[in-house]
């Protein structure tokens, strides 16, 4: 473990190329998925970070087999839709809220006992969101704080959940993955209506598995199923959300260049690109093909000239995860950045939107404002070098990084967390890095 990381100021620019890690949402559903199916399926390009080690971890104590070939490459046999067993211990789905609610949508209608816990942060992150709606369908869940909270139990009803229409008060893909999931489970049509539509890697891979899936808008409808058939193999497309630091890093540092490789560019992920073209980007898409049924692209970089933007809760479903490393962008531009409708970020791995606010004003006083559910951020102030905390979030940690890359220099406190979306992050940084 490092206590600190010092990541230097960058003057000669990032060059290279980039081979994107897989894409987090979609590792997770492909081994959760693939644990419901009867045959066995190859996974390549799995991303091998905690979070989806967690769930790893959480569908072996079910019963199914999971084998590595390799660092990202493994064989996931499950039992069949009805063949998950009784896990002997707590499930443990550490510090990964998809882990956890998916799992949840995927237990609700089983006839054994569960039991989830996981980090300090994720027992503070809300689970209502989910216990509610499955609590509706006839699941029985207990959590602490009236059941909101981990840990959390999940009790054999002993019948069917009950299918249902529910409107999401959220726009969350893993409220509404959950709810589909014990949709399969159920004795009637399942549907979810979201005031947005949230990534849709659930739908894309439900299908893949033979599940019929209607949309309408923003509802989805998934109907019980007797069996799954697993595709052989899938091919985990490149994300998107890691991509995001080095289509920032590469837009602000000074006589950058670079290519990201096999980049996934689903519709519902791709906010970040439509705002970073707004502020003025130079990116471009290449090379456009299909992954594991999902679109994936090579995407080049170069350095630019960034203005301020604006933009609120209709794309922020699409660049949820990229506010962090958007807001660096909003400091380097010309003028003023304001986000609006982003109040979901003081639900992540931690309230990022006073992370965000706490700790980027150490390189510029006063250059961010923290509003009730948005930032806004005022751009082109002169940076000094700061020392900074994670908050043991991930996307926090290589924020900072690019921060401090494209400014003065940084210091990490907790830097480690990195391990949870991107374990090669740092090395990377310095391949990239023109001496
Ligand atoms: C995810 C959905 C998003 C996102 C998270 C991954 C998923 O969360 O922030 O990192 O894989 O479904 P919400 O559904 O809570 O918005």
């Amino acid at each position: 473990m490092e206590e600190t990381k010092c990541i230097a100021s960058i003057k000669h620019g990032l060059r290279g190329e980039v081979r994107i890690p897989g894409d987090k949402s979609i590792s997770h559903r492909s081994v959760m998925f693939s644990a419901l199916g009867s045959t066995p399926v190859h996974i390549s390009n799995f991303l091998h970070a905690q979070d989806c080690m967690s769930t790893v971890a959480c569908i072996r104590a079910l019963g199914a087999k999971v084998d590595f070939l390799g660092e990202d490459e493994l064989i996931v046999t499950g039992n069949g839709l009805y063949g998950l067993s009784e896990p002997q211990t707590i499930l443990d789905a550490g510090n990964s809220g998809t882990t956890l609610r998916l799992m949840m949508g995927i237990l609700a209608g089983q006839p054994f006992l569960s039991t989830f816990t996981g980090d300090t942060s994720l027992h503070t992150r809300p689970m209502k969101r989910v216990i509610k709606p499955l609590r509706e369908m006839g699941a029985q869940i207990y959590g602490r704080e009236k059941n909101t909270k981990l840990p959390i139990a999940i009790v054999p009803i002993g019948k069917k959940l009950h299918g249902m229409a529910y409107n999401s008060p959220v726009a969350s893909a893993q409220v509404k993955s959950a709810i589909l999931l014990a949709g399969l489970f159920a004795d009637a049509p399942t549907t979810v209506i979201e005031p947005h539509a949230s990534r849709d890697h659930t739908e894309q891979m439900l299908r893949a598995f033979g599940v019929p899936i209607e949309t309408n808008r923003t509802a989805v409808t998934v109907r019980p199923m007797k069996t799954l058939v697993a595709p052989r193999s899938i091919e985990v497309p490149g994300d998107i959300s890691s991509a995001a630091y080095w289509l920032v890093a590469g837009s602000i540092i000074p006589k950058s260049n670079l290519i990201l490789k096999g980049v996934g560019i689903n519709p519902t992920r791709t906010g970040i690109l439509d705002i970073l073209h707004a502020m003025g980007a130079r990116i471009t898409i290449q090379n456009e093909r299909t992954s594991g049924g999902e679109k994936a692209a090579d995407i080049h970089v170069e350095t630019s000239m960034l203005k301020g933007t604006e933009f609120g809760s209709e794309i922020m479903p699409r660049l949820i995860d990229e506010i962090p490393i958007l807001a660096v962008a909003a400091l380097f531009a010309e003028g003023d950045t304001i986000i609006t409708g982003a109040g979901e970020l003081r639900f992540k791995e931690t309230d990022r939107i006073q992370a965000i606010a706490d700790q980027f004003n150490k390189f510029a006083s006063g250059a961010i404002e923290d509003t009730e559910n948005g930032l806004v951020i005022h751009g082109g102030k002169r940076m000094q070098r700061a020392t900074c905390f994670s908050y043991d979030d991930h996307r926090i940690a290589m924020s900072l990084a690019v921060l401090g890359a494209a400014g003065r220099g940084v210091e990490i406190e907790r830097p480690d967390c990195v391990n949870i979306s991107y374990p090669t992050f740092y090395d990377t940084l310095l391949q990239v890095k023109q001496k």
